[in-house]
């Protein structure tokens, strides 16, 4: 295997550098090419096309980088490169620099085919080699699979049969975009059919949520404080929320959603790793398998719903008709391409235990849903009660507990409240908020998801990508409610778009707790 350049990561960043960037220009990579497959779909020009050339922009890209697009449509190398620019130039969050630009797509290739065809791979291996021959040693390799699910395994065993799954002299790679399975009995037969192939420490399961700076905030905050971890458990908290909330119907996406659904589409996965982050036992090292670990055992403590509590641990619900942002939207069920009888649910709430020392009988409730008042996502965690209040009754009534509020977006940030005094003759109280916000205290824009997960699968660093245990122990969490809801016939119980979500969510909610308003 290539000895990389990991020797210089630690290196020490330069004064004055803006810490929120200085990792993705400073740690070095190996000369490397990446091959897209699905080179020409939604996520490739939208989101990584994009990431890489902000990459490119940064300088944060090896010196030598080639890229390789691959899918269905006939085209040439150029007509590839064309369309590249104009997806970057369309999506980039930074306007696109000409030179940058014109150095990426000098070394863009494209090859055409379907999937399950050779020549698809021979066409692969010898752009691959030529690369590495112009480059005068063997280049790492990863291959990036931004492809509908059902051509997972097929690329992944075509690359097995020609031989695509290792380079003498070099590290090979496959990242695979979710979603990853979509029973757990498929993520399964998926895990057996790719590590027949590559080997585990090879493979880069996206979540884009853990590229979330905001999301890797929440163990710097935890373990980077001493202030949070004496609290940090069942004796000082009362219960943890975690919201995904969107604004957006489902859009043009319904071949995809009509089968999927809220739960599958973002409990199972982003959901699940933000609990992970908020409920995991610090790590002894900072490394992607001690930390997987440590979120293993998270999934492994969640009470695993069954089809008898499923109905008292979960509800769905699909959005109706109704109004965001002053403009009109249809239900779901008349959105083009969702049949008028579909089950499937765009609102999914849960309540979660983890039954370890730390957790026991603290509920996590986790919501998400589309076309619901605005988008936001954050992990609000409420801390028990004061024992007593000595303050004569009007003094009390303004007294809440201690919420912390870590916003992943937007708003980027995390907030404290805290009972304060109203200034005055009178001994009154009410909650004031103790707030951090990224945008003021960094002064920067940060990098997108994409941008450091691509870069991380270049480097070689798993941390945030997910095992294959990890996946597997999120479906067994979700897997019963699954399973129960596609055998409960509908109609689902419906919520006005534009609004908090369908009422029924409430019954999940223990001791007079409400959900937090959207
Ligand atoms: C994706 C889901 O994984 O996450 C989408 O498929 C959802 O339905 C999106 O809209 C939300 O991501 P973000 O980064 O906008 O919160």
């Amino acid at each position: 295997m290539a000895t990389t350049t990991e020797a210089k990561l630690g290196q020490t960043p330069g004064q004055g550098a803006n810490p929120l960037v200085e990792g993705l220009e400073r740690l070095p990579v190996h000369p490397t090419t990446l091959v897209i497959f699905g080179a020409t779909g939604d996520l490739a020009r939208r989101k990584l096309l994009p990431a890489i050339y902000n990459l490119a922009h940064e300088g944060a890209l090896p010196e030598r980088f080639n890229l390789i697009g691959s899918s269905r449509s006939e085209m040439s190398h150029e007509e590839f490169a064309e369309q590249a620019a104009e997806a970057i130039r369309q999506f980039s969050r930074r306007p696109a620099d000409d030179q940058v630009l014109k150095v990426l797509l000098a070394n863009m290739r494209y090859v055409a085919g379907t999937f399950d065809e050779d020549s698809v791979y021979d066409g692969l291996g010898e752009l691959l080699d030529g690369f590495d021959q112009e480059a005068g040693q063997p280049l790492n390799r990863v291959f990036y699979l931004s492809t509908a699910p059902e051509f997972f395994p097929v690329i992944i065993e075509q690359l097995g049969n020609h031989g695509l799954n290792d380079h003498e002299g070099s590290d090979v790679r496959a990242v695979i975009e979710k979603p990853f399975g979509t029973t757990l009995e498929e993520a399964r037969e998926l895990n057996r059919r790719v590590l027949s192939v590559f080997a585990e420490k090879q493979l880069y399961r996206i979540d884009h949520y853990l590229g979330k700076e905001t999301v890797q905030n929440l163990m710097a905050f935890r373990f980077a404080n001493g202030l949070f971890e004496p609290v940090w458990n069942r004796n000082y908290i009362d219960r943890v929320e975690i919201t995904a909330a969107e604004d957006l119907t489902i859009g043009t996406r319904a071949g995809y959603y009509d089968r999927a659904g809220a739960l599958r589409d973002l409990v199972q996965n982003h959901m699940l790793q933000l609990l992970c982050n908020v409920a995991m036992e610090p790590p002894v090292h900072f490394e992607a398998d001690e930390i997987r670990d440590e979120k293993v055992k998270v999934l492994r403590s969640v009470l695993k719903p069954t089809a008898e509590t499923v109905d008292q641990i979960a509800v769905r619900a699909q959005y109706a008709a109704g109004t965001i942002g002053g403009e009109a939207v249809r239900g779901y069920l008349q959105e083009d391409g969702v049949p008028s009888d579909s089950n499937t649910e765009t609102y999914a709430a849960i309540r979660l235990e983890i039954d370890n020392w730390r957790w026991a009988g603290v509920p996590f409730y986790l919501r998400t849903g589309k076309s619901l008042a605005r988008k936001v996502t954050e992990i609000a965690i409420t801390l028990k009660p004061v024992p007593h209040l000595a303050f004569q009754q009007e003094g009390s009534v303004g007294v809440r507990p201690n919420q912390l509020i870590l916003t992943m977006q937007p708003n980027e940030g995390v907030s404290l409240s805290l009972g304060a005094k109203i200034p005055g003759t009178r001994m009154r109280i009410r909650p004031v908020n103790m707030e951090f916000l990224y945008g003021t205290s960094f002064m920067s824009q940060s990098p997108e998801a994409y941008e450091r997960l691509i870069l991380d699968a270049m480097r070689g660093d798993a941390t945030l990508f997910t095992r294959n245990d990890e996946v597997e122990a999120q479906w067994e969490i979700c897997d019963p409610i699954v399973q129960k809801w596609e055998a409960t016939p509908g109609p689902l119980p419906q919520y006005e778009a534009g609004t908090q979500g369908p009422a029924e969510a409430d019954k999940l909610l223990e001791h007079g707790a409400r959900w937090r308003a959207i």
